[in-house]
Parts: C-alpha cells; sequence; structure tokens
C-alpha cells in the first residue's frame, strides 16, 4: 500500500526555484537526487539516503541530450514517467522536477562546464563531451534545486568523482553523499539499460561484477600489484565469452589514475559491451561486492 501523497511536480525552472525557497524559508533541509528516470531500485535508494539527512527530497527526471553522444542512445533511452511517477511516490519524494529540453537549454544556451583531465580517461575517452555533459546538467540543476545534500550513485564511479571535483574547485555550497551500487541477487549492478538486455546477454552480464569480485577477493587475500588485479579480472571474464571488454583498470579513487599499489578505497573499473549493450562497474577495495 502507497502511504505517501503524490510528489508535487515542476516543469518550470521558477516552478521548482519557488517551492525549494518556500521550503527552506519554512526551516526544512533540500535533499536532492537527479536522474535520467526509468527508476530501479538504485535510485530508489538514493532517495532513501536523501531522505535520511534531509527534510524534503526532490528528484529530477531529465534525459539529458548533451551527455549523449551522436552515435549513442538518446532516442531510445527507455523511459516510463507514469510508472517512475508511481515508484517516486512509494518511496517517499516530494517534489519531482521534470523539465522539458527546452526548458534546460533554450534556443542559444551554449555555455558548458569544462571538467579537468579526469574526464578524459575511461568513460570520458569512450564517450567525448559525455563528462562535460554531466557537469554542465548538474550545474544547472544544483542552480535550479540549490540543495543542501546531493546523492549520487557509486555505481558511476567516474561521475562521482568528477561531480566532487566541480563542487570542491567551484566552492558550490552543496554537501555529498554517494550510496553504494545496488545489485541484483547475482551481482549484475542495477542499470537502465539492463532492460537492452537479451536473455543470454543477461546470463553473460554477471560476469562484470564477477571480474570485480574475484579481484577484490584477490585483494582481500594480499595481492595489491595493480596489474596483477586487472590479470585476475580478466581471467575471470574469460568464463563469460559473450563479454567484450572495453577497459579493467585498478585505479586510485581521486583522478582514477592506475593504481601500481592498490590500498582500500582504491577502485576498479570496468566497461565490457554484452551483445550491442554497454556497462559499467565497479568496485571499491575494502567494501567489496555482496
Ligand atoms: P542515471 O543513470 O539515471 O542515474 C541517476 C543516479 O542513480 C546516479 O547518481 C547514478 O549513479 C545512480 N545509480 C544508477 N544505478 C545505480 C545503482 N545500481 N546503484 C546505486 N546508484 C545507481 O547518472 C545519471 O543518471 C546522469 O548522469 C545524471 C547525474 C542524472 C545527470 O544527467
Amino acid at each position: 500500500m502507497n502511504q505517501n501523497p503524490a510528489p508535487r511536480e515542476f516543469t518550470t525552472a521558477a516552478g521548482i526555484r519557488a517551492w525549494v525557497t518556500a521550503q527552506r524559508a519554512g526551516g526544512s533541509r533540500i535533499g536532492f537526487v537527479p536522474t535520467m528516470g526509468f527508476l530501479h531500485e538504485g535510485h530508489l535508494r538514493l532517495v532513501d539516503a536523501a531522505r535520511a539527512v534531509s527534510d524534503v527530497v526532490v528528484m529530477s527526471i531529465f534525459v539529458n541530450p548533451l551527455q549523449f553522444g551522436p552515435t549513442e542512445d538518446l532516442a531510445r533511452y527507455p523511459r516510463d514517467l507514469s510508472r517512475d511517477r508511481s515508484l517516486a511516490a512509494g518511496r517517499g519524494v516530494d517534489a519531482l522536477f521534470l523539465p522539458d529540453v527546452s526548458v534546460m537549454y533554450p534556443p542559444g544556451s551554449d555555455t558548458r562546464v569544462v571538467p579537468g583531465p579526469a574526464a578524459d580517461v575511461w568513460e570520458g575517452a569512450a564517450r567525448p563531451g559525455h563528462f562535460s555533459g554531466v557537469l554542465t546538467v548538474v550545474a544547472k540543476l544544483f542552480h535550479l534545486v540549490s540543495p543542501d545534500v546531493a546523492v549520487f550513485g557509486q555505481k558511476d564511479a567516474q561521475q562521482v568523482a568528477l561531480i566532487r571535483r566541480m563542487v570542491r574547485d567551484l566552492d558550490w555550497p552543496v554537501a555529498l553523499v554517494v550510496a553504494p551500487t545496488a545489485r541484483e541477487p547475482d551481482g549484475l549492478a542495477l542499470s537502465s539499460r539492463n532492460t537492452y538486455l537479451s536473455p543470454a546477454d543477461r546470463r553473460d552480464a554477471v560476469g562484470l561484477s564477477a571480474a570485480l569480485r574475484a579481484a577484490h577477493d584477490a585483494w582481500r587475500e594480499g595481492e595489491t600489484d595493480g596489474r596483477r588485479l586487472e590479470a585476475v579480472a580478466r581471467r575471470a571474464l574469460e568464463v563469460y565469452p559473450g563479454v567484450r571488454p572495453e577497459y579493467i583498470s585498478a585505479v586510485e579513487p581521486d583522478a582514477l589514475a592506475p593504481a601500481e599499489i592498490v590500498g582500500a578505497g582504491y577502485l576498479m573499473l570496468v566497461a565490457a559491451r554484452v551483445g550491442s549493450t554497454r556497462l559499467i562497474d565497479n568496485v571499491v577495495f575494502g567494501e567489496g561486492i555482496p
């Protein structure tokens, strides 16, 4: 039974601003969860994390064209607003911000956030311009919602690292909370893009988390050499013939540079194609994969 009232909905900058301003004037601390919709349990855990440290929770749903490359899946990115509405309501979201592209990027809006070099590696190398698009929309959303706390998922480790840098470099008065990656029982990280997987792809897709788990197990047993940990992960992936790895790398957590010696808090990043779907995942050394 859904006991929560339906969230308020706003589609304009003035609308969301006025509501947030009134909430803040009433003494509420504002939590914010930006998303591109097609919600799953991973997104909803971010709502729980926001709720734990704020009085009201705003979620945005906006499929941001700026962060998709010309050959990427913008047009077919999955959308289901009525399902998203009821999932958000069920989790107690107080306000949904649902802007159109014309609200976020009116004609002539051509200013962009330029990230540092940490945006040019891994996902950034595979998806040129992606992180400029992400940081630009996050900057705009932060200005529109002016949250006290914003919550992001560890699933997108490079995104988190770059947003953290932007907030620090531009002195943004917002606290960031990073929530752990929500997974299927077999380990596959939840993702809106999992919907693209055929049944055979779905069986292979577990290879990403299995490879990360193998590397993490080796680290727990005392292996700290970054290249050897990568080799462990690559060998574990060979069991899944349908997985074509793009990168597997042990990195330090700030600039995401490859790590020779891997300590607690370092990451292993993986990106791979399964069928025609590109998936990413990562593990934080010391946290592991349940
Ligand atoms: P989207 O892919 O919809 O993800 C929204 C948020 O949910 C991000 O912070 C992402 O890291 C988090 N998330 C996704 N899958 C998760 C999982 N399995 N466990 C935990 N968190 C998960 O990331 C974006 O949208 C966009 O780039 C955005 C930040 C909204 C800017 O457009």
